[in-house]
């Protein structure tokens, strides 16, 4: 019977050498060690045996069933083990790897130029007490025109045709006026905000307009508040932006929800002002660049934000940040600012 066992080991051996697979181990296992196994039927045919024969047999046979239970054991985590790098190499993520982007650092990526001057201008404004409002792209006709003293029939509309939805009612926002009259709707006087954000227009587009671009609303309400508050703060605004005086005139525009109205304009910085000897297409050879409408907010409209007009008056403008987003770094056409072109966008990823 021992011979049996030394017989049935090495049988066992041979066999496990061949195995390749899982079910191949456990096939293996159950033709040795399972209830229908050849140990099995040794311990089975043990009853014909003497008790000496039983305990001497049965011990060893135990024994072997141990040894065999443990080689398929190892056989089987070494399939385990053969079958996740198996897996592995064919689909790999290796977490730990760096890209070649991240090894240079902070340097690897950086904001949108506009979002850069965006921040920029929020951070002056908060630091003299503004507050920083957003406001929704869909907007309705009150919010956008009715309020701002565009009635329907207005001529003012024409000059900012946009995209309309199919109900007629909402628009894509003009511009960010609009958000004059939400801040109206929440604020008491004296208030003094500004609101940033991406504006939409039905334009034909050149170097200097484009279908889709952001704008920077300002409005300060409250008791005498004149033409020389708002001249402080824009000339405020754009030394600190250019970090220097730059040139700029104000001359008389009209917007139906200003009175008195001014275009501040600035002296273009892609052609030093130079305008038509240089055939600048920014500042249409004109040697300026409107940049920041402006006025003393219209009666109506200060009666629309249910603002006794009697007691408070106020300023606005509505910064072209593309446009100061140009100037400030020498962007000769505005498309470039949404195309999303990374050749572009790259170059400013240090500041
Ligand atoms: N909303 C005007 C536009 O997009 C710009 C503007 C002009 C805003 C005068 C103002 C303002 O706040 O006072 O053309």
């Amino acid at each position: 019977m021992s011979h049996d066992l030394d017989t049935l080991l090495t049988e066992f051996n041979q066999s496990l050498l061949v195995v390749k697979t899982k079910t191949e181990a456990m096939d293996l296992k159950s033709k040795f060690i399972g209830p229908k196994g050849h140990i099995s039927s040794i311990l089975k045919s043990l009853k014909d045996k003497s008790p000496e024969e039983k305990k001497e047999i049965g011990s060893k046979t135990n024994e072997y069933k141990i040894k065999i239970e443990t080689l398929i054991g190892n056989k089987l985590s070494v399939l385990e083990t053969e079958e996740i790098n198996q897996k592995l190499s064919k689909n790999w993520i290796d977490v730990t790897l760096k890209d070649s982007n991240l090894d240079l650092g902070l340097n690897a990526g950086g904001y949108h130029p506009a979002t850069i001057v965006q921040r920029e201008i929020e951070d002056i404004f908060l630091s003299m007490g503004f507050d920083v409002l957003d406001g929704p792209h869909i907007e309705d006709d009150w919010h956008n025109f009715g309020a701002l003293n565009i009635p329907a029939d207005h001529p003012a509309r024409d000059m900012q045709d946009t995209f309309w939805f199919a109900d007629n009612l909402h628009l894509l926002r003009t511009h960010t006026s609009s958000i004059q009259v939400r801040g109206m709707e929440t604020k008491k006087p004296p208030f003094k905000f500004v609101a940033p954000g991406k504006v939409f227009r039905c334009e034909r587009t050149d170097a200097s307009h484009d279908m889709v671009f952001q704008q920077l609303e300002g409005m300060m309400v409250g008791e005498g508040i004149a033409v020389s508050h708002l001249i402080y703060f824009m000339k405020t605004l754009l030394s600190e932006i250019f970090k220097r005086e730059v040139d700029i005139r104000l001359r008389p525009g009209f917007f139906p929800f200003v009175e008195p109205g001014f275009e501040l304009d600035i002296k273009c910085q892609i052609c030093s002002g130079k305008g038509s000897s240089e055939g600048c297409s920014v500042c249409k050879q004109t040697g300026w660049v409107e940049l920041l409408p402006c006025g003393m907010v219209h009666p109506n409209v200060l009666k629309a934000g249910n603002i006794d007009t009697e007691k408070y008056s106020g300023f606005a403008f509505g910064l072209g940040l593309d446009r100061l987003v140009m100037m400030r770094y020498g962007i000769d056409d505005i498309r470039l600012i949404h195309s999303g072109d990374l050749r572009f966008i790259s170059q400013f990823k240090s500041y």
